[in-house]
C-alpha cells in the first residue's frame, strides 16, 4: 500500500491545500495529511482544532486520513510506514524553499521521497497567512477556504 504523507502547518487549511489533498488521494492508496506541532510558534488555532478543521472538509474523502506530530517529519514517516511526502508548489521561491527541506529530508533518510505537485493556478497566490491577514482586516476569505471553515476563521479571529 503506497502511504504518503501532506505536512504542514494547516493554520488554517486552505483551497490550495485541498486540491493537493484531492489530487494526492488519487494518485497514493492513503493520503496523511500531517499537522506540525511547534511548541514555539503559537497559530492562529490550536492543533486540535486543525485537525478538527481538515477532518470536517476531507470527510468524503475515504483515503484521507488526519494526524500530527512533533519532531522530525522522517521519524513521524517511518511510524507510519510511509516513503512518500507530497508537497505543493506555487512560487519559485516555494521551489528553494522545498528543495532544501527535501533534500534534508533525504540526507536524513535516503528511503523518502518528495513529490512535488504544481498548485492549481487559482490558488497560486493563497497563503494560510495571507488569509488569516485578510480575515483579521474584515476582508472576505470566501473561495481562498473551504466555506464549511468561514465561520470558524472569522470567530477566531474576532477573539485575538
Ligand atoms: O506549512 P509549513 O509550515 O510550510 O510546513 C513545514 C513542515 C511542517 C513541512 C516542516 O517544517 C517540517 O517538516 N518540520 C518538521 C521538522 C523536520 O523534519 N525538519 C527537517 C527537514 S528541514
Amino acid at each position: 500500500m503506497k502511504v504518503a504523507i501532506y505536512p504542514g502547518s494547516f493554520d488554517p487549511i486552505t483551497n490550495g491545500h485541498l486540491d493537493i489533498i484531492h489530487r494526492a488521494s488519487k494518485v497514493f492508496d492513503k493520503v496523511i495529511v500531517s499537522i506540525l506541532v511547534n511548541p514555539e510558534k503559537k497559530g492562529l488555532f490550536s492543533i486540535d482544532k486543525r485537525v478538527e478543521l481538515i477532518k470536517k472538509v476531507t470527510k468524503d474523502c475515504e483515503n484521507v486520513e488526519v494526524d500530527s506530530f512533533q519532531g522530525l517529519l522522517v521519524n513521524f514517516m517511518n511510524k507510519k510506514e510511509s516513503k512518500v511526502i507530497i508537497k505543493g508548489l506555487r512560487t519559485v521561491s516555494d521551489f528553494e524553499y522545498e528543495f532544501k527541506m527535501a533534500l534534508m529530508n533525504n540526507k536524513l533518510d535516503s528511503s523518502i521521497e518528495t513529490v512535488f505537485m504544481m498548485a492549481n493556478a487559482k490558488y497560486s497566490y493563497v497563503s494560510s497567512s495571507s488569509v488569516k491577514e485578510v480575515a483579521m482586516f474584515g476582508g472576505s476569505i470566501e473561495g481562498l477556504v473551504p466555506k464549511e471553515i468561514i465561520p470558524d476563521i472569522k470567530k477566531q479571529v474576532s477573539n485575538k
